[in-house]
């Protein structure tokens, strides 16, 4: 007799007892009553584990770290990577921060004072036009550029140069344009903005650190050239140009511009409360997308936003 059927038979012989009670004298009826209710209770609750553990007895214990049978289909997966322009990106700070800069990120919604007025564009300058901004509905902007985190830059590492040393910094970010789209501009786009300040920064400065940028990033020596630009932000402000290499598909005669830059607008420091009688800065920001389209030799920047499987995997 197994253990369950023994407590079943007990719990059954049980009945007899009941049935005592009623030729008990009076007197002894309750507590003869109370007694065997408790050994009933008992029983029940016996009998009740011993079904548990009966029924347990035939489930078999899995063994997660066993191999899936031979028989099963092995489920495939496929493995995921990196988007290629995020691991261009990273090469880029890596780059930066090798000379010295430190990275934050861009926001990716912004607002109308750190799009427009910290830039030193005021209300209703013509200059804002340019930047075919976009707007929710309650007002707030997707930065159209990476400058919009300029002045928040400068007001976090503001201590650094009251503390004798300088702001340098590096931010990545997404960037949105109103644009129509088409094999090189695309309304989505990566930027990534440099600022440097110090008490005598200089023009001489700020284009060896892009010299030496992009010589490192396209690994070889580079010719460059700058042409004067307009930005409200930077006085006086650049065009900076790389000379198209053979081994970018170029013949060895075309200017490409990279990026704007320029020595920053006393108007940026003193809005940030740096004084600008005290110290200087450079400041540039050019698009990562084509960058990066030089770099592997790609001709339509929408590829980047498409989510093209085969695309992607070329990476
Ligand atoms: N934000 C500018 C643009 O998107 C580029 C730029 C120009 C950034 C000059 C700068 C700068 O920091 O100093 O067109």
């Amino acid at each position: 007799m197994s253990e369950l059927e023994k407590l079943k038979s007990e719990l059954n012989s049980l009945g007899k007892e009941y049935a005592k009670i009623k030729t008990l004298p009076e007197a002894e009826r309750k507590d003869f009553g109370i007694k065997l209710n408790q050994k009933k209770e008992d029983l029940l609750q016996k009998i009740k584990q011993a079904e548990a553990a009966e029924a347990s007895k035939d489930i078999e214990p899995i063994d997660i770290t066993a191999p899936a049978a031979s028989n099963q289909p092995i489920p495939h997966f496929e493995k995921g990577s990196k988007h290629p322009l995020m691991v261009e990106i990273d090469r880029v700070c890596d780059i930066y921060s090798r000379m010295g800069f430190n990275v934050i990120e861009a926001r990716t919604i912004d607002d109308e004072f750190n799009m427009f007025e910290a830039l030193n564009f005021p209300e209703g300058h013509p200059a804002r036009d340019g930047y075919d901004t976009f707007r929710t509905a309650e007002g707030f902007i997707p930065p159209a550029h990476t400058s919009t985190m300029q002045h928040r830059a400068l007001k976090k590492y503001k201590k650094d140069l009251e503390n004798g040393g300088q702001i340098a910094v590096v931010i990545p970010g997404r960037v949105y344009r109103n644009e129509d789209v088409d094999a090189t501009h695309e309304h989505t786009f990566y930027q990534c903005e440099g600022i440097f300040v110090s008490k005598d920064a200089t023009m001489g400065q700020m284009l060896g650190v892009l010299k030496n940028f992009f010589e490192t990033y396209y690994e070889q020596e580079l010719n460059i050239r700058t042409q004067p630009g307009y930005f409200p932000f930077t006085e006086p402000s650049l065009e900076f140009m790389i000379e198209k290499p053979k081994s970018l598909g170029g013949k060895g005669d075309g200017w490409l511009e990279m990026l704007g830059c320029g020595m920053i607008h006393p108007n940026v420091l003193k809005i940030a409360g740096i004084d600008p009688t005290k110290y200087k800065g450079f400041a540039w920001g050019g698009g990562i997308d084509r960058l990066v389209m030089l770099r592997y030799g790609l001709t339509d920047v929408r590829y980047f936003e498409s989510g093209k499987l085969d695309f992607l995997k070329e990476f």
